[in-house]
């Protein structure tokens, strides 16, 4: 039997998979790193931190699974976006990775916009955001130019821990079109971009296909995991890019809603000419010459993570979220925003902070934790709807990550976007999309489709029910309201934060 492996790095873990010719998983293994946020707003990670958690991973797993090590055909990369690793002229990292949901840098983005906005609109087919790379790179040029004069070669963070197990530096395509630095459609960096902002062309990495292989494992890297040096590496492509390909978005029709720290509404595109005037992010998918588009709420399962530290700590989430299912829909008039760093789709606000609103005494923890799944929900409900207002049918979402774990959540998402929600599975979210990068690299399949249709397998269906819809859609509009409300109350409360 042969086999592949996906490595899926996470903000709160990396992921490792390791997945037979059929598409079972025969093992995994997860480890975790910390998250600094050293001031409000500020977001960043060790890069060093995700290698170790790599390597710790991809050994520990090798370990368990025992499976001849010439068996494995490749190995492939699913990566949290738009990170800023910046490395020396010796690729040494010059400082902590500011990640994708920092949001230090407004200042910057309202500059790049002032500068160049329409312009960036139409290579970059994105508007200009705090998570987004070019700010991150803005920021350190202007806070820390001594650092920036070093600095020789930028990546992403899942660029940086292959650099370091094959020791060659590449990015691929999905994960370049979030940088703010790629021309979408002709798939080369922008040199005006580049040239506007006093960034050398030499800082951007070569660009590659997500399929594409970018080298073998570093001996000495073989020798901790259990690994052969010859095992052929490939690029992988970002998360959201991969928890697409591992839920089979591979051609228009289908939407996919997955809930990771942050949590997305995506939809393919065929046609790189596709104008959403950067209402939704676009970029370029990790199956070649395709694209997606998607809506982004920066506090998913941040929001439930958050929610279970502060009140249930030593509980597990099934403990819980075990009496939420008996809580009717609305919890009993509480609204939930889940602005906990700032917002994306369709609000881009790094100042917003979410609110509970309609706190009754009658309510227990329960209706807090319903209340905050339902907030989640009506977020990426925002994005459905605007893909819907933009003409897209979407009658079926494929849902992953942790919004699929649990049925009260996967019934009321089929409720609140009034479509049929379909759980998968094998499901193992992004790391599935890495393998099946890896698989359909190597050669085991032809192409990411002939891969789909042995690796993935549909569950569960869940279907709207009338009622419960029709209550959400009120609701759903009284939750629309809040954003414009709380707006100024959060631009005055903006000094006190720390
Ligand atoms: C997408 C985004 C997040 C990260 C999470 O634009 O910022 O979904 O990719 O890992």
């Amino acid at each position: 039997m042969n086999y592949v492996i996906g490595v899926d790095l996470g903000t709160s873990a990396v992921k490792t998979i390791l997945v037979n010719e059929t598409g079972e998983i025969c093992a995994e293994t997860s480890k975790s790193y910390p998250l600094f946020h050293e001031r409000a707003g500020w977001s960043e990670q060790n890069p060093d931190d995700w290698v170790t958690g790599t390597i710790d991973a991809l050994q520990e797993m090798m370990k368990e699974a025992n499976v001849p090590a010439e068996n494995i055909k490749g190995i492939s990369y699913s990566g949290q976006m738009h990170g800023l690793v910046l490395l020396d002229e010796q690729r040494n990292v010059l400082r902590k990775a500011i990640l994708w949901n920092d949001t230090r840098t407004t200042k910057q983005c309202e500059e790049i916009t002032a500068t160049l906005g329409t312009e960036m609109l139409s290579i970059t087919r994105n508007r200009v955001l705090e998570g987004f790379t070019l700010p991150k790179i803005r920021w350190v040029q202007e806070n820390e130019p001594e650092l920036f004069e070093k600095a020789a070669l930028f990546l992403l963070p899942k660029d940086y821990v292959r650099l370091k197990m094959t020791g060659e530096a590449h990015m691929d395509y999905s994960d370049a079109a979030g940088t703010l630095l790629l021309d979408v459609a002709k798939k080369e960096w922008s040199a005006a971009i580049c040239k506007t902002f006093d960034i050398p062309l030499s800082l951007c990495p070569p660009l590659v296909e997500s399929t594409g292989q970018t080298g073998t494992l570093l001996s000495s890297i073989a020798e901790i995991t259990g690994l052969r040096a010859e095992t052929p590496i490939f690029a992988g492509g970002a998360d959201n890019a991969c928890g697409a390909i591992g839920a089979g978005i591979l051609s228009s029709g289908k939407t996919m809603c997955s809930i990771g720290t942050s949590g997305v509404i995506l939809a393919h595109e065929d046609d790189s000419s596709r104008d959403f005037e950067g209402k939704v992010h676009f970029f370029n998918h990790g199956k070649k010459n395709a694209f997606y588009t998607m809506g982004v709420t920066l506090s998913a399962g941040h929001s439930l993570q958050w929610f279970k530290e502060t009140f249930a700590k030593d509980e597990s989430f099934d403990e819980m979220l075990k009496e939420v299912g008996s809580i009717p829909p609305g919890a009993a008039g509480l609204l939930y925003t889940p602005y906990l760093v700032g917002e994306r789709t369709p609000h881009p606000d790094s100042v917003i902070r979410a609110s509970f609103i309609g706190i009754d005494s009658s309510h227990t923890r329960a209706h807090f934790a319903r209340a905050v799944m339902e907030g989640i929900t009506f977020s990426l409900q925002e994005s459905i709807d605007l893909f819907r207002k933009e003409g897209k049918n979407v009658d079926t979402v494929i849902s992953i990550g942790g919004g699929a774990k649990n049925d009260v959540w996967l019934q009321m998402q089929a409720d609140i976007f009034e479509a049929k929600v379909v759980k998968l599975q094998n499901e193992q979210g992004p790391a599935m999309g890495a393998a099946m990068i890896a698989a359909a690299g190597s050669g085991m399949f032809e192409s990411l489709e002939q891969c789909a249709e042995v690796f993935i397998k549909e569950g569960q269906t869940f279907l709207p029910d009338a009622e419960r819809a029709k209550q959400y859609k009120s609701l759903f509009s009284i939750y629309q309201t809040v954003y414009d409300q709380t707006k100024p109350i959060n631009e005055q409360l903006q000094s006190f934060r720390v």
